[in-house]
C-alpha cells in the first residue's frame, strides 16, 4: 500500500483550487494564510491521509447518522462524541471521510508518523481555527501549546463567527496521542473539560482502558465488528472490489468455483468485521498471492487480521529462510521500532546492510509500507498500519532492534 501521494498531489489539493467534498475549501484557505499561522498547520500530512483513506470509501452511513443525531440532540449543546472500535475497523477512514465531506477543523494523531504530542495537536488545531474562522490573531502566542486555555478561547470565538453557530472539531486516535508534557490530571492533548455552547469534538479511539478524558459532557458510539451494519459495509466493499477488479477477480473466483455473493459472505465472516483484513486479503487475491493453487479451498483463508499477518510472515520466512533472517526481518523490525518515518540510508546504517539490499526489501514489502516523498529530501518509509506493528511487537522479539537504533544514535553523537 505504497502511498503515491507526495507533495505534488498535496499541492494540487491545496493550491490549485480543487475542492475536496461539498463546500470544503479548507485546504485552499490554509495555503492563503500568513506564514506565522499556516506554518503550524499540518496540511501536507493530513491532506495525504484524507486522500488515501477515502479512496474507495464504502458505507458508514449508520455512523454518520448517529453522529449527526448526537450533534443536534436536545441537552447536548456542546460536548464530546467518542467513536470507539478495534484496530483496523475503519476509525481513521471515518474521520477522513468526515473531513472530506464537511471540511471540519481536524487533527490526526499518527504514532507511526510521530504526530502524537499535545503540542502537535494544539498548534495545528489553533492555527486551523484562526484561519478557518478568520479570527483576529496574527500569530499563535506561546501559551497556545502550553495548555487548553487558548484553544477554549478560540473555540468560543469561532462559534461567534460560524454562520450556524456550530463548530465541529475532528480528532483521530486519542489512543495514539502521548501524555508527555501534559500535566497529571489534565485531559489527553489538554482537551478542555468544558466546551463552549455550539462546539462538539468528535474523536476516535481504540478500545483502551482509559483515554484520559474527564469532561462534563460526552457520548460514545461503539463501532462493533459484529454490528450487522458493519457487516453490510464489509460485504459491499468486497462486491465493489470484485467489480472494480473484474478480470483478475473473475479468474480467482472461477478457480474456487464460487459466486460473488458466496465470496462476499465468506470474506465478511473471515474478516471478523475488520476492514484492514479485507484490504490486505483482497489485494493478495487480486495479485494471485492467494489463489486456488496456493491455498486450495477458500475455507483455508485466514481467520481475522492477526491470522493473516501471521500467515504472511511465515510464508515469507518459509519461501527463503536465509533471505528472511538476514534481510527481511531486520529491515521490517527496524521499521516497527522506529518512532517516525525513516530513509533507506537510516535503515542501512542501523542494520549494517547495504542501501541497495535495503531498497530491495522495501520493494518486496511495499504493500505493508507507506512512502513519504518530499521535494529535495530522501524518500522516507514507515509501516502502513499500526495493526502490523502490534503484530510484530507480539510475534517477534523487538528488543534487539530498539537497542540497535539506540546504539546507532549514540554512535552518531560520538559517545
Ligand atoms: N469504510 C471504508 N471503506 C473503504 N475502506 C475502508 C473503510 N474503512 C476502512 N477502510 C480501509 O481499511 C484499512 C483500515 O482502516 P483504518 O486505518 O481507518 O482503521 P482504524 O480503525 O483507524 O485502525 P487503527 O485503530 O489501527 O488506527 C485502511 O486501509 C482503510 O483504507
Ligand atoms: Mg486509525
Amino acid at each position: 500500500m505504497v502511498n503515491p501521494t507526495g507533495p505534488e498531489h498535496v499541492r494540487v489539493l491545496g493550491g490549485q483550487g480543487t475542492v475536496i467534498g461539498d463546500g470544503n475549501t479548507i485546504y485552499q484557505t490554509f495555503t492563503n494564510a500568513p506564514a506565522s499561522i499556516s506554518s503550524h498547520i499540518r496540511v501536507r500530512e493530513f491532506a495525504t491521509i484524507v486522500a488515501e483513506r477515502t479512496r474507495g470509501f464504502v458505507g458508514r452511513e449508520f455512523v454518520f447518522a448517529a453522529v449527526e443525531r448526537l450533534l443536534v440532540a436536545p441537552g447536548f449543546d456542546s460536548g464530546y462524541v467518542v467513536i470507539r472500535g478495534e484496530p483496523g475497523i475503519g476509525k481513521t477512514s471515518l474521520i477522513a471521510e468526515l473531513v472530506r465531506r464537511h471540511g471540519h477543523v481536524h487533527h490526526f494523531n499518527v504514532a507511526l508518523q510521530n504526530i502524537r504530542s499535545a503540542h502537535d495537536f494544539l498548534s495545528n488545531v489553533c492555527a486551523q481555527l484562526v484561519v478557518r474562522y478568520g479570527l483576529s490573531h496574527a500569530a499563535l502566542p506561546p501559551e497556545a501549546t502550553a495548555g487548553g486555555g487558548f484553544l477554549s478561547r478560540l473555540l468560543a470565538e469561532a462559534v461567534e463567527k460560524a454562520p450556524d453557530r456550530r463548530v465541529v472539531l475532528l480528532i483521530d486516535a486519542l489512543d495514539e496521542a502521548d501524555d508527555l508534557g501534559v500535566a497529571v490530571g489534565a485531559n489527553r492533548l489538554f482537551l478542555p473539560a468544558v466546551l463552549p455552547d455550539g462546539v462538539h469534538i468528535v474523536a476516535t479511539s481504540r478500545e483502551v482502558h482509559d483515554y484520559r478524558l474527564a469532561v462534563d459532557s460526552m457520548d460514545e458510539i461503539a463501532l462493533r465488528d459484529d454490528d450487522p451494519h458493519n457487516r453490510q459495509d464489509i460485504a459491499q466493499y468486497v462486491r465493489d472490489f470484485v467489480q472494480a477488479n473484474h478480470d483478475p477477480m473473475r479468474e480467482r473466483l472461477a478457480g474456487w468455483g464460487t459466486t460473488v455473493e458466496e465470496f462476499a459472505d465468506l470474506l465478511t465472516a473471515r474478516s471478523q468485521g475488520n476492514f484492514m483484513y479485507l484490504v490486505a486479503v483482497l489485494r493478495d487475491i487480486r495479485s494471485g498471492r492467494i489463489d486456488v493453487e496456493r491455498i486450495g479451498d477458500l475455507e483455508q483463508l485466514p481467520r481475522g487480521l492477526r491470522a493473516y499477518y501471521l500467515r504472511h510472515w511465515r510464508a515469507m520466512m518459509a519461501a527463503d529462510p536465509e533471505l528472511f533472517r538476514t534481510l527481511y526481518e531486520p529491515v521490517i523490525c527496524m521499521l516497527a521500532v522506529a518512532h517516525e518515518p525513516v530513509s533507506a540510508a537510516d535503515l542501512s546504517r542501523w542494520t549494517g546492510l547495504s542501501p541497495n539490499r535495503v531498497r530491495g526489501v522495501l520493494r518486496d514489502w511495499r504493500e505493508f509500507l507507506n512512502e513519504e516523498r518530499t521535494d529535495g529530501a530522501p524518500t522516507r518509509y514507515r509501516l502502513y498500519h499500526a495493526s502490523f506493528q502490534d503484530f510484530l511487537r507480539d510475534e517477534v522479539a523487538l528488543d534487539e532492534y530498539h537497542e540497535a537504533i539506540a546504539a546507532a544514535a549514540l554512535g552518531k553523537l560520538g559517545l
